[in-house]
C-alpha cells in the first residue's frame, strides 16, 4: 500500500511554503515571501515576516494542492518546521499545521528546518548515500554535516560559523558596496564583469587548526568593507569587488567541505541552502570534487532557497521510518540544535 501524502509547512524567515510528497516523490508545492516587504529596511523585521505568514498561508497551501491537483483530503499527515528560525514566523505555521492535523485527523510531526534543506535534494536525486558530508550555506547558515540517516540518527556537525554566515557576509558587503537587498544574486550578477584576482581578500580559518571545519565571515566582511571605504565617492570598481568577495567565500567553503569529505571517507558531498545557487560556489565546487573523486549533489535552485517541499521531504522519510508524530501541544524551538 502507498504512504499517506505529507503536507509540509515552511514559515521560519520570510518564505512561506507549502509542498506535497509521497514515497520521496514532490507531488506539488507552492512558495510566497515577504521579501518585498523588508526591502526598505535592508533586511528581515521578524514582525513583517510574521503577519505575512497569517495572511499568506492557508493561500499557499490552497495552491500547493491545486499543483498537484489534490484536495484536502488527501493529506494523510503534515510536517512543519518547528525551529530554528524567527519566532513569531515559526508560531504562525505551527498553528496552522496544528489545526489541519487536527481537523483532518492525521499525525504531526515537527521537523528541523536545517535537515529539510538536506532533504531537499532527495526530491530531485533520490535517496542520499549513508554517510554523505552536507554543506549548508545560506543567510542564517553556514556549516558542515555529516549525515547518516535523516529520519533516524541525528545529524552530526563537523563545523559551523563562528560569527556571520556566508550569505548574510554577502548581503552586508553588498550593501556597502551600493548593490541592492538581497545581496548574494546582486554580487553573483556584479561579479560577471569584474577580475577576482583584482582585489586579495582574506581566506578566514583556512588553516586547518583545531577545529578544521569552523567558518568565520565577519572579518573578510570588514575587509571588504574596508577596501570600499579606500575609494572616493564613484570610483568603486564594484564588479572587481564583487568577483573578488565571491571567490574568497566560494574557496573557503569548498576548500573545507572537500577536506572534510576526505577526512571522513565519504565520496559524496551535497551543497544546499540559498548561496548554493551562487555561480562561483557551484562551479568551484564542480571542479574540486571532480579533482577529489567526490560526487557532487546540489539541488535545483528552487529548492535552494527555503520552501515547503523541503520539510514535506522530511516528513514523509518520517512517515516511512514509523517515528512517533508529535503531540497536538508540541512548541516552537526557535533556537533548535540540531
Ligand atoms: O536558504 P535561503 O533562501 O534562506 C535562509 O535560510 O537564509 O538563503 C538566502 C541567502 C541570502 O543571503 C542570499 O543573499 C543568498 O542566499 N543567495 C545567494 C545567491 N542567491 C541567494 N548568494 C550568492 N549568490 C547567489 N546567486
Ligand atoms: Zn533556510
Amino acid at each position: 500500500t502507498a504512504s499517506p501524502i505529507v503536507l509540509g509547512i515552511e514559515s521560519s524567515c520570510d518564505e512561506t511554503g507549502a509542498g506535497l510528497v509521497r514515497d520521496g516523490r514532490l507531488l506539488g508545492h507552492a512558495i510566497a515571501s515577504s521579501m518585498d516587504e523588508h526591502v526598505r529596511y535592508g533586511g528581515v523585521v521578524p514582525e513583517i515576516a510574521a503577519r505575512a505568514h497569517v495572511h499568506a498561508l492557508t493561500p499557499v497551501v490552497r495552491r500547493a494542492l491545486d499543483t498537484a491537483g489534490l484536495r484536502l483530503g488527501d493529506i494523510g499527515a503534515v510536517a512543519v518546521t518547528t525551529g530554528p528560525g524567527l519566532s513569531g514566523a515559526l508560531q504562525v505555521g505551527l498553528a496552522g499545521a496544528k489545526s489541519l492535523a487536527y481537523a483532518l485527523d492525521v499525525p504531526l510531526y515537527g521537523v528541523h528546518h536545517l535537515a529539510g534543506h538536506v532533504a531537499a535534494d532527495t526530491l530531485e536525486h533520490g535517496p542520499l548515500p549513508d554517510p554523505c558530508v552536507v554543506l549548508i550555506v545560506s543567510g542564517g547558515h553556514t556549516s558542515l554535516l555529516l549525515v547518516r540517516d535523516l529520519a533516524r540518527d541525528p545529524i552530526a556537525h563537523l563545523g559551523d560559523t563562528l560569527d556571520d554566515a556566508a550569505g548574510e557576509c554577502l548581503d552586508k558587503v553588498a550593501r556597502v558596496f551600493g548593490l541592492p537587498y538581497p545581496g548574494g544574486p546582486a554580487v553573483d550578477r556584479a561579479a560577471r564583469d569584474g577580475s577576482a584576482r583584482a582585489v586579495a581578500f582574506p581566506r578566514p580559518l583556512t588553516g586547518l587548526g583545531d577545529d578544521p571545519y569552523a567558518f568565520s565571515f565577519s572579518g573578510l566582511k570588514t575587509a571588504a568593507a574596508r577596501w570600499a571605504e579606500g575609494h572616493a565617492d564613484g570610483e568603486l570598481p564594484v564588479a572587481d569587488g564583487a568577483a573578488a568577495l565571491q571567490e574568497a567565500i566560494a574557496d573557503v567553503l569548498t576548500r573545507k567541505a572537500v577536506a572534510a569529505c576526505a577526512a571522513h571517507g565519504v565520496d559524496t558531498l551535497v551543497v544546499v541552502g540559498g548561496v548554493a545557487a551562487n555561480s562561483r560556489v557551484r562551479a568551484l565546487a564542480e571542479e574540486r570534487c571532480r579533482a577529489a573523486g567526490i560526487t557532487l549533489r546540489v539541488p535545483p535552485l528552487g529548492l535552494c532557497t527555503d520552501n515547503g517541499a523541503m520539510i514535506a521531504a522530511v516528513g514523509d522519510l518520517l512517515v516511512r521510518a514509523g517515528a512517533e508524530p508529535a503531540p497536538l501541544d508540541v512548541s516552537i524551538d526557535p533556537s533548535a540544535p540540531l
